[in-house]
C-alpha cells in the first residue's frame, strides 16, 4: 500500500450523507483536538489494544529517521480507552491529511464511558487505523528499543518524546490506565 493514504480514505463515503459521526482517537487525536467538533465523550473500543508500532516519517520523525506512534493491534478482550468526538463529515477532510501516513478510516462500535449522561451509552463511528500491512508500519521491539527510537526523533510536529509524554499525561487526566504507554513514558523520561 501507499505510503499516502488520503485517497484511499476518499473512498470511504459510508458516512457522508450523515450530520455527524463519532470519531474514536486513542493516540494524539486525544490531546491534539484541533479540529471542528460538536461534543467529546470518554469512549473505549473493544478488541484492540494501543501500540507504539506505526512509523511517522511526516509528524515525529522523518522519511530517513522515522518516529514511532500509536496504532491499534488486535488483541481478544482487550479494551483500548479513548475520546470520541461527534463531527461533521466534512471534517474528514483535514483529518485524512493528518492521518495519511497509512491510517485508515474503519468502521468501528464504540461505548461511551460517561455512562451517568441520557446520551446514548453506545455508537457505531469511525476509528484511523494503522494496520500491519501499510508502507509505515513498523511493528513490534522491546520497549527500551522503542523508548530509545522515541527519545531520539524529531519530526515537522515536533520531538517524538512530546507526543508520547502528551499521550501518558493526557490518559492519565482522564483516568485510564495503559501500561505499554505508561512504561514507555517511564522508560525515555530515564533516558532525558
Ligand atoms: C488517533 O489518535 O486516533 C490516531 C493516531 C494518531 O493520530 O496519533
Amino acid at each position: 500500500m501507499s505510503l499516502d493514504t488520503t485517497a484511499a480514505n476518499r473512498l470511504m463515503t459510508h458516512f457522508d450523507d450523515h450530520d455527524s459521526v463519532w470519531l474514536f482517537g486513542y493516540g494524539s487525536l486525544i490531546w491534539k483536538a484541533d479540529f471542528d467538533y460538536l461534543e467529546r465523550r470518554p469512549a473505549s473500543i473493544r478488541g484492540w489494544t494501543r501500540r507504539f508500532w506505526q512509523g511517522s516519517h511526516d509528524h515525529r520523525g522523518t522519511p530517513d529517521a522515522p518516529g514511532r506512534v500509536v496504532t491499534l493491534v488486535p488483541e481478544d478482550g482487550a479494551i483500548c480507552h479513548g475520546m470520541a468526538y461527534r463531527i461533521p463529515p466534512s471534517v474528514f477532510g483535514p483529518l485524512d491529511i493528518r492521518e495519511k501516513n497509512g491510517y485508515l478510516r474503519v468502521i468501528t462500535p464504540m461505548a461511551f464511558e460517561d455512562a451517568a449522561t441520557d446520551a446514548p451509552a453506545q455508537a457505531e463511528g469511525v476509528v484511523y487505523l494503522a494496520g500491519e500491512d501499510n508502507a509505515a508500519y513498523l511493528g513490534p521491539a522491546a520497549e527500551v528499543e522503542i523508548a530509545r527510537q522515541i527519545a531520539a526523533s524529531h519530526g515537522p510536529s515536533g520531538p517524538n518524546r512530546d507526543y508520547l509524554l502528551n499521550l501518558a499525561a493526557a490518559l492519565r487526566e482522564l483516568g485510564f490506565d495503559d501500561a505499554h504507554v505508561f512504561e514507555l513514558e517511564r522508560a525515555v523520561l530515564e533516558i532525558a
